[in-house]
């Protein structure tokens, strides 16, 4: 039985965030889905609800979230998924693109769940699940922007974990590898061409729901996933 009725699923236009979220719909789970364009976020659903942050300008999540709040009291938790891939040496970045980075891939999810878990703890239960990364737990070669935000949010999860326990709220970290998305539009590399070599993004929208069913006393603290071959090319 799914104990959570609304949630917020952020990055749901594309890839991971997308198919956790016509998952949760077909499940009959109200969904509020964040990305930066609310016209190319739209799942033709009762179930769904598109709502638009840029995730990278900080300055303007604490005002719409507690909007997107205000005017859903019965939202019940968040799946932080929303991210972007930054790979290079790091004398390579310019500045804005670092903050960019750090900003979406880590600053907005704690900021998220600063106002997320007040919200939460008033109903006394809630569901926090994140997005992380194969990269949250070792870092590698051109990965260093986005492992530092990766394992940024492995910290962070495992110690806000215990701030919540008490008031009936899950705290889950998913780290998968390789996932066949747009992630890879923009970079030189890609998972191999065998499917072996990706995770079918589907199976993390079958976790999510898994953790979203599962008893309130059971924490699912954090999941690795992996391609059964691990393989990458270069484009
Ligand atoms: N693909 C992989 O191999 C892989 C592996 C491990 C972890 N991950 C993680 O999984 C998550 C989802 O990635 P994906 O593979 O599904 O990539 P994707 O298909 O490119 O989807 C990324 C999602 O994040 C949203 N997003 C990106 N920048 C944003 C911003 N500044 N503000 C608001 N939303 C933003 C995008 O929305 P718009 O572009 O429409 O705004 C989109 O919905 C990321 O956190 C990524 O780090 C991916």
């Amino acid at each position: 039985m799914v104990n959570i009725k609304k949630i917020i699923v952020t990055g749901s236009s594309s890839g991971i965030g997308n198919s956790i979220t016509k998952t949760l719909i077909k499940n009959k789970i109200k969904v509020i889905g964040i990305s930066r364009n609310k016209e190319k976020n739209v799942i033709k659903s009762k179930y769904f609800q598109s709502e638009e942050i840029d995730f990278s300008e900080l300055k303007n999540i604490p005002m719409k979230i507690e909007k997107v709040l205000d005017q859903n009291e019965d939202v019940e938790g968040l799946i932080s998924c929303a991210g972007v891939g930054y790979f290079g040496n790091i004398e390579n970045f310019s500045v804005d693109k670092i903050l960019r980075s750090i900003h979406t891939n880590l600053l907005s999810h704690i900021i998220l769940t600063k106002y997320l878990v007040p919200f939460l703890k008033k109903k006394n239960k809630g569901k926090l699940i994140y997005i992380g990364s194969e990269s949250a737990l070792n870092g590698g070669k051109k990965g260093s922007l986005y492992s530092a935000a990766k394992f940024g949010l492995r910290g962070f999860t495992q110690s806000i974990r215990a701030e919540v326990a008490s008031r009936n709220i899950t705290v889950t970290l998913i780290n998968p590898g390789m996932v066949k998305t747009n992630f890879f539009n923009n970079l030189d590399f890609q998972p191999g061409s065998n499917k072996k070599n990706s995770i079918i993004v589907y199976d993390i929208a079958k976790i999510v729901m898994s953790i979203l069913e599962m008893n309130i006393n059971t924490s699912v603290d954090e999941i690795v996933m992996n391609p059964i071959i691990k393989s990458v090319i270069k484009k």
